[in-house]
Parts: C-alpha cells; structure tokens; sequence
C-alpha cells in the first residue's frame, strides 16, 4: 500500500508496552501518550497478522517503552514468528534484560537486535540512561552476540557535550565487536508529548559534518533507500556506521508504519496525533475490510514531516 507521496509502507514498528526501567534524558515515548489500555498477547498477535495480510509486510521491529518489560515479550516474539508471515524480526531495547532473556528471545524466532548505547563510560552511561547498568548491558551485549544474532545495531544518540567526544571510540568498539553503529542526531519530541525544545538547543549536535567525514573516509558507502535514504559507511577499519539524521530526504525514504501499544495506528513519530485506535475494532471481531479502511485512512494521512 502506499501513500498519496508513493512511499510504499515496507515495515511496522509496533510498541508493546509503555513500561520502561530506564529514564533516558532524550527519551521520544516513541510519538504517543496511551489513551487506553495495553493490547493483550492475542491482540498483537492478531493484529500483526492481519497488517502482513494487508500491506505485505514481511519486517517488524518491537519496541516500548522497554520491550523487555513487557512480560509476554518471548511469547509475543513465538507467536509472530509463528505466523510464518515474518523474515525479519527484531527488537530495540536499553539491553537491561538481556544477558537474562537473550537466549529465549532468540529460541523464539527474533532474528535480529538494537541496542540502546550512548556511552562506554560509567558516568555518562549514567547521565543519559538514568541507571548505572553500563556493566550489565555490556554483559547482555556479550552474551547477545554468543548466541548468535547477527547483525547487533547498537544505537548512539550524539549530544553535545555529553558523549559528543566518545564517537571515535564507539566505532572503534563496533569494529572490535562485530557491532554495527547507528549514529543517531538527536531529535525533538512531538509537540503532542510536551517538546524537548529547550533540552534540543542544548544538546543538539549537528552530525551533517560528521557524515560529510564519513564520506570522506569510507571505503564504501550505501544508501537504504528504503529506510529514510539512510546512509552506511563502511570504514578502513572494516566498522559499520549507519548516520540516521532527520531532513526531507529521510522523510521521503519513510516506509514504516507504527503501532503504539494501545493500539494507535499512527505514520508518523511526530504526529501520533493522526493515528487511528485500532482496540475496538480487534476486540470486535470485524471482517478484514474493516481493519483495510482503517489502515488505508492512516497511510493517506502520511506525510513527510521535513
Ligand atoms: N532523539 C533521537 N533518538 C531518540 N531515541 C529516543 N528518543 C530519541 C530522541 N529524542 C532513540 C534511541 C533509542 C531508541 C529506542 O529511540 O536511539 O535507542
């Protein structure tokens, strides 16, 4: 299905609890207030059946909140790997979890993972994340990458004096590991959730002339066209930086389509305001026609944000 821009959507990105451990000083809520409660376990499950039957879809990625904090996580994780209409399944988490549940999650069908990881040190670690677990993420890290999930994306948020003087060291650790980065430019929250304006100007750090170095440097470049034109380095030292950056070209490379985890059907981060609560209609039992008109409604109402 795609949008009046022609973006086809590609993939969900589909929170399953506004639950979370940390308190991440940039933290988005990922675009929604709940207005009701959380979808149960067949909800979801149904609900990502019936979004790969409408738009084709074969990628999902689960987030929060914290999406460990959800106590179904490893049956929610089998039961959509159960549907067979999945290739790709994957997860954005703090990491907290994840020496403990690493290995179940992978037993139940999740392919692939992203780590929240904005420091290496302890006292930064701290500052952004709220908790002082730097030690046991990177545990989880370890034993994530036994196991065997493949690629790890680890996700730095860069701010300005803060970890801004860490990123050389980052890619270093990527490399050593194996791990992908994903350099990611602080965004503002939807004005829908109170803005972070003030916390922006001040920690905004603009990664334009990073990507411009990158691109200097690179032995190769890619760009994902289906994922905001997102670019990927691949440095002399063999990491792999993907930059995540918002303008009108990410817009225009949107293919994704969101679910917060009260059920709102939303395509935009900044304008969960548009989305459409898809609860009712779940518990109602509705011919699949009905939950087309509703999706369809959504996807008209995309557009590019920048
Ligand atoms: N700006 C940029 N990235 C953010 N994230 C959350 N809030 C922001 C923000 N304001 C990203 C982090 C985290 C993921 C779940 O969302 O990278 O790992």
């Amino acid at each position: 299905m795609k949008d009046k821009n022609n973006r086809e959507i590609k993939h969900i990105r589909f929170s399953i609890t506004s639950k979370c451990n940390f308190k991440c000083i940039y933290c988005d809520q990922e675009g929604f207030t709940p207005k009701t409660s959380e979808l149960a376990v067949e909800e979801i499950t149904k609900l990502c059946k019936i979004l790969a039957e409408i738009l084709k879809v074969t990628r999902i990625k689960f987030t929060g909140g914290e999406p460990l904090c959800r106590e179904e996580i490893v049956q929610i994780i089998r039961n959509v790997a159960d549907l067979n209409l999945y290739k790709d399944i994957s997860l954005t988490t703090n990491g907290y979890y994840l020496y403990e549940m690493a290995e179940e999650l992978f037993n139940a069908g999740l392919n692939r993972i992203n780590v929240s990881l904005s420091s290496l040190k302890p006292e930064v670690y701290k500052r952004i994340y709220g908790l002082d677990s730097l030690g046991k993420v990177l545990k989880g890290l370890k034993k994530t990458k036994q196991i065997g999930f493949n690629p790890i994306k680890l996700n730095f948020v860069i701010l300005k004096g803060i970890n801004d003087n860490e990123l050389e060291n980052m890619i270093e650790f990527c490399a050593i590991n194996g791990f992908v980065l994903q350099l990611i430019e602080l965004h503002k929250v939807s004005d829908a959730l109170g803005g972070n304006g003030e916390f922006y100007e001040k920690y905004h750090y603009d990664v334009k002339p990073l990507i411009e170095e990158f691109e200097s440097k690179a032995v190769k470049t890619i760009i994902r066209g289906n994922m905001q034109n997102r670019k990927v380095f691949i440095m002399p030292n063999s990491a792999v930086v993907e930059t995540i950056s918002p303008s009108h070209d990410f817009c225009m490379g949107c293919t994704k389509l969101r679910v917060g985890c009260d059920g709102n059907l939303f395509g935009c981060l900044y304008r969960s305001d548009l989305g459409k609560n898809i609860k009712e209609v779940l518990r109602n039992h509705y011919s699949l026609s009905k939950y087309e008109s509703i999706v369809k409604e959504v996807v008209d109402s995309r557009e590019p944000y920048y």
